[in-house]
C-alpha cells in the first residue's frame, strides 16, 4: 500500500524533525517531547491491537510512530486517529500515513491526525485502542485540570491523558499509555489510579529499572488497562506491579494486628522549624561530642541516620545549607528567643522517641531513648503513646523488618529520589502493619537494642540477627519462606553492615 520514495522522505522528514527538537533542548523540554523507542512501539501494539481493533487512537501523536505503525499492522491507514498541539509535528505525521497509503485523501488523513489538545479532544467518541506517550509535564497547573474529571492541580499531564483516556475506550478496548513511574505511587495520581480501578483494571504492564528515552533520566511505565475487566492491583497496590523489574521480593504483610499508629504517634516538621531553628545551631566544640553541654541537643539530619547508628558527632553534616561537624541547638538562647511555638515544638520533641530518616535504601531509623536529641526537617519522629518499657526499641525493631521494608520499597516505589531509594512520610510510617508474632518481635527488639548499643564492628552481626528475628515476627522463616527478604534487606543495609554480615555483592 505504499509508494517507496515517498515514504522515505516522510520518515526521514519525520526524524530530522525530532531530532532537531533533541537540539533545542528547552523547546523539548517544555512541550514534554522525547520519542519512544519503536521496540517499546512494539510491545504497547502487541498488547493493545487484535484482529477486531477498527479503530485506534494516539492522543498526543507527535510525529505519529504508534499511527505509523499500528496503521501498518492493521493494514488501513483509516484505522488510526491522532491530536497534538504541535503543528509541524501533526503535519509530518499526516504525511507518514498519506505515503503508506497514497489512495486515501489527504483530507480524510486530515480529519483523523488533527492539531488539537487531547485532553480536551474526541468526546463522545469510543476507540478500540487508545495509545501512546502522552507528555510528562509534572507539577504543571493545566488549565484543563477542572475539566479532567476533577484531577488535582498538580496530577501530572500525562496521568491526566490516562485519565480522559478511560473514556475514550469502549468496553473491553484497551488503554496502554507510557507514564512516568511515579504514577505507581505518587499521590497525585490516586484519583486516576482509583478511575483505572472503576472503568477496569490492570492487565499487562511494562516497565525497566533504567531510563529508556534519550536525553532524559525519567523512569518509565506502561500500564496497560482493559476497560470492563475486573481483579487486579488495587489504587493502592501499583507499586507490587514493578517491583520484580526492580528486584524487591513480594511479600504478603499481615493486616491482623494493628499498625505502627496504634502504638506510636509519627510525625513529620516543616518548614517553621527548619527555619526557625537556624539561629540557634552551631557547631559542637571540642569535648562538646563526647558530653553535649547542659542546655544544649544535638540537631539530628538524616544524614545522621544509618540502621540502629546513630552518627552524630561520627560524620559530618549539612544543615540549612551550611556543613557542621557535629550541629548543637542552643536550648537556653532558643526559649530566651521571641518565637515561644519554636520553643514548646523542641521541648515536645525532647522526649524518648524514635527517629526516621524520610529517605534511605531501607528504612533507617535510631531510638533516642534519653531523649535529648532534636530531628532537622525531613527526619520524621515516632513517638510510644504509652509509658510501657521497651516500645522503643520494638518500634527501632519494627523499622528494621525485612518484610516491612520490602513492602514499603514496593508499595512507594518512584517516589523516591532515586528509583533505590525508600522514601516514607510520616502517614505510611503510621501505616506499617504490627508483627503478629509477640515473641519474635519482643526478641528482635532486644536485638535492635543491642545493634544501636554495640561497637560498630559488632553490629552487622547483631543487625542481621535482628532481621532475622523480624522476618520470624511477620510470620516468615528467615531460613525458608522469609530467606529472599532477608537476603534482599541485607544486602541494601549501608556498605559496612553490608560486607560484616557476610553478604556478597
Ligand atoms: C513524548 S511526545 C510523544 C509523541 C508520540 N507519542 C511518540 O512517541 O512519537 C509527546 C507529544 O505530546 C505533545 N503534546 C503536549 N501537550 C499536548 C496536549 N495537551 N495535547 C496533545 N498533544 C500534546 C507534544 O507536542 C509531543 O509531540
Amino acid at each position: 500500500m505504499s509508494q517507496e520514495p515517498d515514504r522515505e522522505s516522510a520518515e526521514a522528514a519525520a526524524a530530522a524533525y525530532e531530532a532537531a527538537l533533541g537540539d533545542a533542548r528547552g523547546d523539548r523540554r517544555a512541550r514534554g517531547a522525547f520519542y519512544t523507542p519503536p521496540a517499546l512501539v512494539a510491545w504497547i501494539l502487541d498488547r493493545a491491537l487484535t484482529p477486531e481493533t477498527r479503530r485506534v487512537l494516539d492522543p498526543a501523536c507527535g510525529t505519529g510512530h504508534f499511527l505509523v505503525a499500528a496503521a501498518r499492522r492493521l493494514g488501513d491507514v483509516r484505522a488510526v486517529h491522532g491530536s497534538d498541539l504541535d503543528p509541524e509535528a501533526v503535519r509530518l505525521a499526516r504525511a507518514r500515513l498519506a505515503a503508506l497509503d497514497p489512495t486515501v485523501p489527504a483530507e480524510e488523513i486530515a480529519a483523523r491526525v488533527r492539531v488539537a489538545d487531547g485532553l480536551e479532544s474526541w468526546a463522545g467518541e469510543a476507540f478500540d485502542a487508545v495509545v501512546g506517550n502522552p507528555p510528562f509535564l509534572g507539577q504543571l497547573r493545566r488549565r484543563t485540570a477542572g475539566q479532567t474529571g476533577g484531577l488535582g492541580a498538580y496530577t501530572d499531564t500525562s496521568a491526566a491523558f490516562l485519565h480522559r483516556s478511560l473514556s475514550l475506550v469502549r468496553p473491553g478496548g484497551i488503554v496502554a499509555l507510557v507514564q512516568p513511574l511515579s504514577v505507581l505511587a505518587a499521590r497525585d495520581a490516586g484519583p486516576v489510579r482509583a478511575g483505572v480501578a472503576e472503568r477496569g483494571a490492570v492487565v499487562d504492564f511494562w516497565c525497566h529499572e533504567r531510563p529508556v528515552f534519550e536525553g532524559t533520566p525519567v523512569l518509565t511505565c506502561v500500564p496497560v488497562v482493559r476497560a470492563g475487566a475486573t481483579g487486579g492491583v488495587g489504587p493502592d497496590g501499583w507499586g507490587a506491579l514493578a517491583a520484580p523489574s526492580f528486584g524487591i521480593p513480594a511479600v504478603d504483610l499481615p493486616t491482623a494486628a494493628g499498625v505502627l499508629g496504634d502504638v506510636a504517634a509519627c510525625t513529620a516538621d516543616f518548614r517553621d522549624q527548619y527555619y526557625g531553628l537556624r539561629p540557634y545551631v552551631r557547631d559542637a566544640r571540642p569535648g562538646e561530642v563526647a558530653a553535649p553541654p547542659p542546655d544544649h541537643a544535638p540537631l539530628v539530619t538524616s544524614g545522621l541516620i544509618d540502621p540502629a547508628e546513630p552518627r552524630w558527632g561520627s560524620v559530618p553534616t549539612r544543615f540549612a545549607r551550611n556543613p557542621y561537624d557535629a550541629p548543637l541547638v542552643d536550648l537556653a538562647a532558643l526559649r530566651a528567643g521571641p518565637d515561644p511555638a519554636l520553643a514548646r515544638w523542641a521541648e515536645a520533641r525532647l522526649v524518648p522517641k524514635v527517629l526516621v530518616a524520610a529517605q534511605g535504601r531501607v528504612i533507617e531509623a535510631v531510638a533516642d531513648a534519653a531523649g535529648g536529641w532534636l530531628p532537622s526537617v525531613p527526619v520524621l519522629t515516632v513517638v510510644p503513646r504509652g509509658p510501657e518499657p521497651g516500645v522503643l526499641w520494638r518500634v527501632l525493631a519494627l523499622t528494621l523488618a525485612p518484610p516491612v521494608v520490602a513492602d514499603a520499597a514496593a508499595r512507594y516505589l518512584g517516589t523516591g529520589l532515586t528509583p533505590g531509594s525508600i522514601k516514607v512520610s510520616a502517614r505510611q510510617l503510621s501505616g506499617l502493619p504490627l508483627p503478629t508474632d509477640r515473641t519474635a518481635w519482643a526478641e528482635g527488639a532486644e536485638l535492635a537494642r543491642r545493634a544501636q548499643e554495640a561497637p560498630s564492628d559488632e553490629r552487622p552481626e547483631v543487625l542481621a540477627a535482628v532481621g532475622a528475628a523480624m522476618t520470624r515476627a511477620y510470620g516468615l522463616d528467615p531460613e525458608g519462606d522469609g530467606a529472599e527478604v532477608l537476603a534482599w534487606w541485607r544486602d541494601r543495609l549501608p556498605r559496612g553492615d553490608r560486607a560484616a554480615a557476610g553478604t556478597r555483592r
